[in-house]
């Protein structure tokens, strides 16, 4: 049985999907390459240096290294802005109470995301006491959809990863998880992640006893 809940950060457990947008978005127009929501889907879990090279391709354009680290750096101060007010409101709905219920069934929880301002971010939000590992950017070397942050987060909490369920909503995410061979459950569009063990719009109203038993 599930033993330990692995949680995405970014859309999963807060609404910073949109800030993430917002400022590749300025980024990329300041690089004079058109960015829309839908090319925003190819970045979501996605490193940020990954996210970059995405854009730059996208535009059909290229940045030399000083300026591929300063374009980094940029995007960052600016997602730093759009989250200076960030706080416990914007933890999306079910979430607290889906860490709660992992909680008083005994599971560990852990946290696999690919960004480096997770610490930072659950601060905020007043939840970094309910994880038992947090494994973020600043960890691991691959981005997903390579499993490594799912298998990191699995050894540091000792379960064997097909005893883990992981929480996503990005594509790159799901895979990997499934590359990680852990159950998914994912928090979106079908379409988009149609590969997930099951695909939830979102953790409103929703029970983790109910959702593993649809697994
Ligand atoms: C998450 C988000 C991505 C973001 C990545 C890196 O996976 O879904 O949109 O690019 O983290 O985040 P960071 O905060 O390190 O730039
Ligand atoms: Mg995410």
């Amino acid at each position: 049985g599930i033993r330990c809940c692995i949680f995405d950060l970014d859309g999963v457990i807060v609404d910073t999907a949109k800030y993430h947008y917002l400022a590749w978005k300025r980024l990329a127009d300041s690089l004079g390459v058109t960015f829309t929501e839908q090319d925003n889907e190819l970045l979501k879990g996605v490193s940020r240096v990954e996210s970059l090279k995405i854009i730059l391709k996208l535009g059909q354009t290229s940045l030399d290294a000083p300026q591929f680290e300063q374009a980094l750096v940029q995007k960052n101060e600016w997602y730093l802005e759009y989250i200076a007010q960030l706080d416990a409101s914007e933890i999306l709905p079910g979430a607290e109470a889906v860490l709660s219920q992992a909680r008083d069934a005994g599971m560990k929880i852990a946290l696999g995301s690919a960004s480096k301002n997770a610490v930072l971010i659950l601060k905020r939000l007043n939840l970094l006491d309910r994880f038992d590992a947090i494994i973020d950017g600043n960890k691991v070397t691959h981005a997903k959809p390579d499993p490594e942050v799912f298998l990191n987060a699995a050894s540091a909490v000792d379960v064997a990863p097909s005893d883990c369920l992981v929480f996503e909503d990005a594509a790159a995410g799901v895979e990997a998880a499934l590359n990680a061979k852990m159950k998914v459950i994912g928090l979106g569009e079908a379409e988009v992640l149609g590969r997930a063990t099951l695909v939830l719009p979102d953790l409103a109203e929703q029970q983790l006893n109910h959702m593993i038993a649809q697994l």
